[in-house]
């Protein structure tokens, strides 16, 4: 093996002999960093359980790892450049440790292609997110094959999509080993906390005309509902209390189980058709036959089957079909949580059009108004694109408006970021200059923070139900602070009272004091007080176990 693993050994101990490794097993170490969105991070843990399982061990210095791995984000150019920026340390540290193997990963991987490898030769292999069961095998190829051979396009280890991922249904339902990921994940306490992502659908058929996804993650396929409902039991019998369900556009969910394929004893994901943009207006959930699950049907299934889950969540969901069927059923419910993240990107029709989002802002306002209808408690955020190609003052002062009558809890608002790839980039000019996109970004972020005061303000007094997620990040600050235990900080014990951070079903964070063993429990907190993006509150009385 030509790794050089000579820093990791101890100055005068003599090391034992090594044990002989099972075949693809390893003893190596590896650094894991994760940028993007939820299904990078829930990759991220499958990685990290498909590789423990082969031995690996991960640690938390990537200048002391035998593999560096970055699961990266094509979804604006900034969430690139930092990825490249690590890429371009790890060169200068390979020059030293010529034996560290570093991989890219994830949605960068497949955007950029061997373009990256032409660019940055330090790189030894590329993993698109759906190929990510073939990554142990290109570590251990990679590792193999003798990286002192090295050299370029030559010797490193890619497995990308490309083009493959649109063929047709049956062919690639009958390669799904992607599903194999998922089905083998680890159910260890360990590595849940008690809130844990569950996937549903992978991809996204949409085109938006600024976004990478549907390159970078392929078509839209629905995973089998009993697949999805099986991991939220084994979840939640390994301790975890609440899930999140994943997917671009997570309300498509629908899966056929009167065409469903069983391979290798396992049921196969589908293709899912292709609903909307141009299938008319916004309004309800498309009607299915008979015999498939729609994402009401699967959230109804989930409740029922799984009872000691305490809270169900589920991101993101598009606008459109977007049916009273899901809101019944959330109604109905109280352990779904009484949230949605739906992005409305602009308030303009005309941008909307050109974005290509199918829905216009009086059909997104409606569903606000169904939703607050059915929902009363429920709390919203979105996501809005400042300065897309042709943007005018107007475009932008009806974004703004939008943000005033749509009552959000917070919104995550980007300025455009023109992605190669994509049809914005291919037939629109980035016309609106960096200086109009930041005063607009600050514009709208204005807007929104007045919004979300009072969205916030409205709780001081009350008593609601939070889950308690983890210490604060003001603890965790001062526990990671160098020298923390001299300067006299000392980690609280389990039944010392320190500051934790929970959430509502709302998804608002809540900050209040009280000790470790709450952590992962539904608790009342009394609100005191409130900042923009958060509340702080009071513990009242014994915990609640159950919502
Ligand atoms: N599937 C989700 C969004 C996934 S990407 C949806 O359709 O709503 C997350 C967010 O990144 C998007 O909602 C959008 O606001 C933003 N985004 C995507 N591409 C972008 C681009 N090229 N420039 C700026 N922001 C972008
Ligand atoms: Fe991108 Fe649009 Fe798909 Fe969301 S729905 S992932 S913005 S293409
Ligand atoms: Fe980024 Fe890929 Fe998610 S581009 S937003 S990591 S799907």
């Amino acid at each position: 093996m030509s790794l050089d693993t000579s820093t990791h050994s101890t100055p005068g101990v003599a090391p034992e002999p090594a044990p002989e490794p099972a075949p693809g097993s390893s003893s190596l170490t590896v650094f894991l960093e994760t940028f993007g969105c939820q299904m990078n991070v829930l990759d991220s843990q499958l990685v990290h359980g498909q590789l423990t399982g082969l031995g690996y061990r991960f640690i938390d210095d990537w200048k002391r790892a035998d593999v560096v791995l970055y699961n990266t984000c094509s979804v604006r150019e900034r969430a690139e450049q930092k990825v490249w920026s690590r890429v371009g340390e790890v060169g200068v540290h390979k020059k030293e440790h010529p034996g560290v193997l570093l991989g890219v990963i994830g949605c960068m991987a497949e955007r950029d292609g061997e373009d990256t490898i032409r660019k940055y030769p330090q790189v030894d292999l590329l993993c698109g997110p759906g190929e990510l069961d073939k990554l142990p095998m290109l570590i251990d190829n990679a590792v193999r094959t003798g990286l002192e051979a090295r050299g370029g396009l030559r010797a490193a280890k890619i497995a990308l999509q490309g083009d493959t991922h649109r063929r047709s249904a049956t062919l690639a339902a009958a390669e799904d080993k992607l599903e194999m990921l998922d089905l083998a994940r680890s159910f260890s306490p360990d590595d849940h906390q008690g809130s844990a992502y569950v996937r549903i659908t992978r991809g996204c058929n949409k085109f938006c005309t600024y976004c990478v996804v549907p390159r970078t993650r392929g078509a839209e396929v629905h995973r089998p509902p009993t697949h999805i409902v099986d991991e939220c039991e084994k979840l939640v019998d390994s301790g975890v209390k609440e899930i999140t369900l994943l997917g671009q556009t997570v309300n498509h969910y629908h899966y056929d189980n009167t065409q469903s394929v069983e391979l290798h004893g396992h049921l196969q994901p589908q293709i899912g058709s292709i609903i909307g943009p141009n299938r008319g207006t916004g309004g309800p959930s498309p009607t299915f036959g008979a015999g498939v699950t729609s994402f009401a049907g699967l959230l109804k299934t989930i409740c029922q089957e799984v009872p000691d889950l305490l809270r169900l969540r589920f991101v993101t969901s598009f606008p459109r079909d977007f049916g009273d069927d899901i809101l019944q059923v959330m109604a109905d419910e109280p352990r779904i949580c009484r949230y949605l993240h739906l992005p409305v990107q602009s308030g303009s029709d005309r941008m909307l059009k050109m974005m290509n989002r199918g829905y216009t802002v009086d059909e997104f306002m409606d569903l606000v108004v169904r939703v607050r209808t059915f929902l009363p408690d429920a709390e919203l955020a979105t996501d809005i694109i400042c300065g897309f190609p042709t943007e005018t003052e107007d475009d932008h002062r009806a974004t703004a408006d939008l943000l005033r009558r749509g009552g959000f809890k917070n919104s995550f608002i980007f300025k455009y970021s023109p992605r190669p790839g994509t049809a914005a980039y291919d037939r629109l000019q980035d016309d609106v200059s960096e200086a109009d996109k930041k005063r607009r970004n600050n514009e709208l972020l204005a807007v929104q923070n007045e919004v979300s005061a009072q969205v916030h303000q409205a709780y001081v007094g009350k008593t609601i139900r939070v889950f308690v997620e983890s210490i604060s990040a003001r603890e965790r600050k001062a526990e990671s602070r160098p020298g923390s235990v001299e300067l006299g900080w000392e980690k609280p014990s389990d039944e010392q009272v320190t500051q934790l951070v929970g959430r509502t079903g709302g998804d608002i964070i809540v900050v209040f004091d009280g000790d470790l063993s709450l952590i992962g429990r539904v608790i009342e907190v009394k609100i005191v007080s409130a900042a923009p993006l958060t509340l702080f509150g009071e513990l009242v009385g014994s915990p609640a176990s159950v919502l």
